[in-house]
C-alpha cells in the first residue's frame, strides 16, 4: 500500500504534494516521488522518505500548479529509485502514481514486450502506464478513453492518478479496491488516499467508487465508470481537525496516541451513553435491531490489532449476550469455504476501513443473507460504505503505524455493543448492565491515573531493552491483551515476542525461559488470580524475569515479581482497556532505547490495502 496525493488549481502544486505526502507517510515510507506539470513534466523520485525527496528536489524546478506525489510501500520490486513512483511510460506520454497491485501484470508485460516496450523498473505500475500509452498511441484515442480501455484489461486493485503530457492542466484518477478521496475547493481539486492532505484546504470531499474514472481540471470534475456511464458524485463535509495531525509536543505520534486514550475512549462513548448512565444508544445499528435480536451466531473478521480487539469481543459477546462467537483472520476466512447463513451477524473490525483482506471477506459474505456490521475509525472508508450498518470508533486519526488508541476504542465499541445486546436480549440483568456502563465511564480517568506512572515503565524498559525475546501471558479476557502486548513489542522494537494463554506456557514456551527472558504476566486480582500466580512461580523457578501487571494495592505480588505495574481496579470485562496501556508504553520506551523508528517501523505500513 502506498499514499497518493495530487493537485490541480491555482497554487504551487509542489508544496501541497510534499505536505500531503508527509501526512500519508504512514501508508508507506520506503520511497517517494512527485511529478509536476509545467509545460513539460518534471519527475523527482528516490528511495527513502519524503525528507529525502525534499533534499533531492532542493534547488530544482518546482513550478507548476498541476502535480501528483506518491509515498511507497514496496510490493513488486525492492525499494529503489527506479521502482519509486511516479512511473513514466516508455515514450513519455503518460505518468502514473498507483496504490494497489496489478495481479495480471506478468501477462500484460509480456504482451507489451512483444510490442516493443522496454521497462526501467520491476513494478506492476510501469506495466500499467505503458499499457495506457500503448492503447493511446495505437488506437489514437484521448487520454481518458485510453485509461478506461486499459483498466478493463487489468485484474487487481488500484487507486491511480495519471498525467498525460499532451493534455495539460488535467489529472485523470481511477479507483478499484484502493481508496481515493477528492477534495473540492474553489477552482481547485485535491486527490488523495485519505483526507489528511486535503483537510486544511477544504472540508468538502467526494469518494470515488470502484471502477470509476474521474477527469479533473481546475474548473471541472467529470466522473464515469469504466463502461462510460456518467456518474454524479455526492459531496460530503468531513470533520477532521488539523491539530490532530501534528505531534502535539510529544516526541512521536505513538506516544501522543497512547496518551490520547483517555480522551479517545471518551470520544468513542460520547453521546452513546445516557447522562444518568442507565442506557447505551448506538444509532449506527438501530436499523438492524431486529436482526441483532434474532442473530444465532456472531462471526468477527479482522486483521492485526483489530483481530486482537475481536478476541476481546468474543469474550464480551459470549459472556453477556450468550451467542456463540467465531473470530477469524480475514485472510484465512476468505480463502476457506466458510459456512455463513442469514441468521449470522458478521462483524468486520478495521481501524482504517481499507484493509484489503477484511474488505474482501466482507464482499465474500454479501450474498449469504447475513447482516454485516462494521466497526471502523475512518468515516467514509470502504468498510463503512460496504456494510449494512456499523459503529464508528471516533478515536481520531491514528498516525503511528503500531495501533494503540484504535485498539482501546474498538474494545469500547465492542463492550457497548455486547452490553446493549445482552440487556435487550435479557441475558444481562439490568443491574449488571448499569454497573458495566458505570465502569466504562470511569475508564478514561483510570487511564489518566495510570499514565502518571510512566517513570516506572521507563525503568522496566531500561531493564529489558537488550533482551532478544519476551513472553506475554494472560488468561481469559486478558489473553488477547497478552497477544497485543507481544505484537506491539515486535512491531516497534524488533524483539521477538509471543503472547500465550498463561496456562499454555508449560506446553512449549517454558522451554525458552531463562534468566535473560522477560515474561510479562497479566495478573489482575480476578477469579483466575491464584492460577496466574502459579504460572509466575513456574517462570521464577526457571529464573525468568517477571513483569507483573497487577491490581493496584496488591502487595503480595511484589515478593514474586521482578517488576510490578499497577492497574486501577475495574470490572473484569473492562480490564483490557486498562492493562494494554502500560504494555503499549513499555514497547514504546524499549523501542526508543533501542534507537528504533517508533512511528514508522521497518517493513510495516499502517493500512494494508494489498493482500
Ligand atoms: C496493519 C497495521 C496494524 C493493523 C492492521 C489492520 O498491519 O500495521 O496496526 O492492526 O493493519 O488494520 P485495520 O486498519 O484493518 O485495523
Amino acid at each position: 500500500m502506498c499514499g497518493i496525493v495530487a493537485y490541480v488549481g491555482g497554487r504551487t502544486a509542489y508544496s501541497i504534494l510534499v505536505k500531503g505526502l508527509q501526512r500519508l507517510e504512514y501508508r508507506g515510507y520506503d520511497s517517494a516521488g512527485v511529478a509536476l506539470f509545467n509545460g513539460g513534466v518534471n519527475v523527482y523520485k528516490c528511495q527513502g522518505k519524503v525528507k529525502d525527496l525534499q533534499a533531492l528536489v532542493r534547488g530544482k524546478e518546482i513550478a507548476g500548479s498541476v502535480g501528483m506525489g506518491h509515498t511507497r510501500w514496496a510490493t513488486h520490486g525492492a525499494p529503489s529509485d527506479a521502482n519509486a513512483h511516479p512511473h513514466r511510460s516508455m515514450n513519455g506520454k503518460f505518468y502514473v502514481v498507483h496504490n494497489g497491485i496489478i495481479e495480471n501484470y506478468t501477462h500484460l508485460r509480456k504482451e507489451l514486450v512483444n510490442r516493443g516496450y522496454t521497462f526501467q523498473s520491476e513494478t506492476d505500475t510501469e506495466v500499467l502506464v505503458n499499457l495506457i500509452e500503448n492503447i493511446y498511441l495505437e488506437q489514437k484515442v484521448d487520454a481518458e478513453l485510453a485509461v478506461r480501455l486499459a483498466l478493463t484489461k487489468v485484474v487487481g486493485a488500484y487507486g491511480l492518478v495519471i498525467i498525460c503530457e499532451s493534455e495539460p492542466g488535467k489529472l485523470i484518477a481511477a479507483r478499484k479496491g484502493s481508496p481515493l478521496v477528492v477534495g473540492v475547493g474553489e477552482r481547485e481539486y485535491f486527490l488523495a488516499s485519505d483526507a489528511t492532505p486535503i483537510v486544511e484546504y477544504t472540508d468538502r470531499v467526494m469518494y470515488l467508487n470502484d471502477e470509476e474514472v474521474a477527469v479533473v481540471t481546475a474548473d471541472s470534475f467529470d466522473l464515469k465508470n469504466l463502461h462510460n456511464d456518467v456518474k454524479t458524485p455526492e459531496i460530503t463535509r468531513i470533520k477532521l481537525n488539523i491539530n490532530n495531525i501534528d505531534k502535539g509536543g510529544y516526541e512521536h505520534f505513538m506516544l501522543k496516541e497512547i496518551h490520547e486514550q483517555a480522551s479517545s475512549v471518551t470520544d468513542t462513548f460520547r453521546g452513546r451513553i445516557a447522562m444518568d448512565e442507565s442506557k447505551i444508544f448506538l444509532g449506527g445499528i438501530l436499523d438492524v435491531t431486529p436482526k441483532l435480536m434474532s442473530a444465532k451466531r456472531i462471526i468477527i473478521i479482522a486483521c492485526g490489532t483489530s483481530w486482537h480487539a475481536a478476541l476481546v469481543g468474543e469474550y464480551l459477546f459470549e459472556e453477556y449476550v450468550r451467542i456463540p462467537v467465531e473470530v477469524e483472520y480475514a485472510s484465512e476466512f476468505r480463502y476457506r469455504n466458510p459456512i455463513v447463513d442469514k441468521d449470522d451477524l458478521v462483524l468486520a473490525i478495521s481501524q482504517s476501513g481499507e484493509t484489503a483482506d477484511t474488505l474482501a471477506a466482507v464482499r465474500m459474505v454479501k450474498n449469504s443473507g447475513a447482516t454485516i456490521l462494521g466497526i471502523c475509525n475512518v468515516a467514509g472508508s470502504s468498510l463503512s460504505r460496504e456494510t449494512h450498518a456499523g459503529v464508528y470508533t471516533h478515536a481520531g486519526i491514528e498516525i503511528g503505524v503500531a495501533s494503540t488508541k484504535a485498539f482501546t476504542s474498538q474494545i469500547t465499541v465492542l463492550a457497548m455493543m455486547a452490553f446493549l445486546l445482552g440487556y435487550k436480549r435479557q441475558t444481562l440483568p439490568a443491574a449488571d448492565y448499569k454497573e458495566l456502563i458505570h465502569g466504562l465511564t470511569r475508564i478514561p480517568q483510570q487511564i489518566t491515573d495510570m499514565l502518571a506512572d510512566e517513570e516506572n515503565i521507563k525503568k522496566i524498559a531500561a531493564a529489558c531493552k537488550d533482551s532478544t525475546q519476551a513472553l506475554y501471558l494472560g488468561r481469559g479476557i486478558l489473553f488477547p491483551v497478552a497477544l497485543e502486548g507481544a505484537l506491539k513489542l515486535k512491531e516497534i522494537s524488533y524483539i521477538h515476542a509471543e503472547g500465550y494463554p498463561a496456562a499454555e506456557m508449560k506446553h512449549g514456551p517454558i522451554a525458552l525461559v531463562d534468566e535473560t527472558m522477560p515474561v510479562c504476566v497479566l495478573a489482575l486480582s480476578d477469579k483466575l488470580y491464584e492460577k496466574t500466580v502459579s504460572n509466575i512461580q513456574e517462570v521464577k523457578a526457571r529464573q525468568g524475569k517477571v513483569i507483573a501487571v497487577a491490581t493496584k494495592g496488591n502487595k503480595d505480588i511484589r515478593r514474586l515479581a521482578d517488576h510490578v505495574i499497577e492497574v486501577p481496579e475495574c470490572h473484569e470485562a473492562l480490564s483490557p482497556l486498562l492493562t494494554i496501556v502500560p504494555l503499549q508504553l513499555l514497547s514504546y520506551y524499549i523501542a526508543v532505547l533501542r534507537g528504533c523508528n517508533v512511528d514508522q517501523p521497518r517493513n510495516l505500513a499502517k493500512s494494508v490495502t494489498v493482500e
